[in-house]
């Protein structure tokens, strides 16, 4: 990454790239439909507006005020008591990265197979079939998994971020743009109106506080909240920009991108009579089914699947980038040491993960297979708790560095910085703080 980025519009595309990923394509649609539809997306909406902004200004401006990453920056603005909550995100990133190479792993095999011409059909039982024959064989599993984790492992190791962002600045709007093509040929097969409807249509009946909890844990994850990403990433923003604007770009930017998801891989489903709530497979099983109502199908299901395979490739990067910069900076170790040792690592704790849907299936602990419940514990607990530690460094124990951050332009925001204040140090930490203990 260089020294500071090119321009703002840069640096907003970058955060957005980190945001965006299978977050948005693969665990919002499924997650939404468990969940009650609609209820959960306003939820889910209303909390990155709220406390998923406050945090991501908040960190941006730690990165910036610092000029490091979260370990570092927690150092230097919260003095040393705070040296251990700098590493629960280097945890957190690397027990993410071991289901999230699983999924990364199910798009490259589905990349794979579009190319030689084995993904589309409309049949939902033959859909449905396939994607269990490929995650339930343990081989191809780990296999897929491996090979998802070594792509990363190459693009972080040649350091080659620069080559990933301008990458992504191409692919990302291609990806946008794609989707809207792919919704308008899902939303107008026969019947798949009822999962608009589904998604969009409020119905407040569904909500309790285990749907508040995930919609919380899918703001942070969606977000990249909660493990210092965008704080790395205000470290690299340069002083004149306007903070709090840009961090609301990305994150509108990331609704967008989870809204598009949900309408691109809901609909088909209801079309097809599929289960929405199949869970993890979703986005699996139901987008081939539009590739078959489309003229050159095969040609855009590899397109679709190449494109969520960038999009989960520009979050994984950042995932291994936090380990490795931690091994680095900690121990003097090499980068090249660094990102293969974690790699290693994140292959052996993926394993679980990647055999959680065949073999080791019916292996629970607290009711919930390896799969499960790396995820539950990353999104819903680990991620919130350094939220909140964020919110209460920032709120309580350096406010002014981070207002200063804030205020750019002279004389404005006065009143809302004020608020800015409250919700950080008082909101934040006790809405958290009530959603995940009760949630739990
Ligand atoms: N936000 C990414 C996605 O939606 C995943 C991700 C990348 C992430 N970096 C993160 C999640 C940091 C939490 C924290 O796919």
């Amino acid at each position: 990454m260089a020294a500071t980025f090119s321009s703002r519009l840069g640096f907003i595309l970058s955060s957005a790239g980190s945001a965006i990923g299978l977050g948005c394509i693969w665990k919002f649609p499924y997650m939404a439909a468990q969940n009650g539809g609609s209820a959960f997306f306003m939820v889910y909406l209303l909390l990155a507006m709220t406390l998923g902004l406050a945090l991501m200004s908040v960190e941006m401006a730690l990165g910036r005020a610092s000029g490091s990453g979260v370990a570092g920056a927690f150092l230097k603005l919260g003095g040393p008591r705070w040296r251990w909550l700098g590493r629960l995100p280097m945890i957190t990133a690397f027990i993410i990265m071991g289901f999230y190479c699983v999924v990364g792993g199910w798009s490259l095999a589905y990349l794979f197979k579009s190319l030689i011409g084995q993904v589309v059909s409309n049949d939902a039982g033959v859909l449905a079939e396939r994607f269990s024959a490929l995650i339930a064989n343990p081989w191809q599993a780990v296999a897929w998994h491996a090979g998802f984790l070594g792509l990363s492992a190459w693009i972080v190791l040649g350091g080659v971020q620069q080559g990933i962002e301008k990458m992504s600045r191409w692919l990302m709007p291609a990806l946008f743009i794609l989707m809207l093509v792919l919704i308008v040929r899902g939303v107008t097969l026969p019947g798949a109106m009822a999962g608009v409807e589904f998604l969009l249509v409020p119905d407040f009946s569904k909500l309790g506080f285990d749907t508040v909890l995930a919609a919380m844990g899918l703001a942070f994850f969606s977000l990249s909240l909660g493990m210092g990403a965008m704080v790395t990433y205000g470290a690299y923003l340069d002083v004149g920009s306007d903070l709090p604007a840009s961090a609301g770009w990305v994150v509108v930017l990331t609704l967008v991108a989870c809204l598009l998801g949900g309408l691109l891989v809901i609909p088909p489903a209801f079309a097809m009579g599929l289960d929405p709530q199949s869970g993890p497979g979703l986005t699996f099983i139901s987008m081939p089914a539009i590739f078959a109502h489309m003229p050159a199908g095969a040609l855009f299901a590899a397109l679709f699947f190449a494109l969520l395979l960038v999009a989960a490739l520009t979050s994984s990067v950042s995932l291994l980038e936090v380990c490795a910069r931690f091994a680095m900076d900690e121990f003097g170790m090499s980068r090249r040491r660094a990102v293969l040792g974690f790699s290693v690592g994140m292959f052996l704790i993926g394993i679980p993960a990647a055999l959680s849907f065949g073999p080791w299936k019916d292996a629970t602990l607290f009711g919930r297979n390896a799969f499960d419940l790396m995820d539950y514990a990353t999104s819903n607990v680990m991620l919130p708790i350094s939220g909140i530690a964020t919110a209460i460094l920032a709120g309580w124990f350096c406010w002014r560095t981070v207002e200063s951050q804030m205020r750019q332009r002279e004389g404005t925001r006065r009143t809302l910085l004020a608020v800015g204040r409250v919700i950080v140090a008082m909101v934040a930490p006790v809405a958290i703080g009530v959603i995940l203990v009760r949630g739990v």
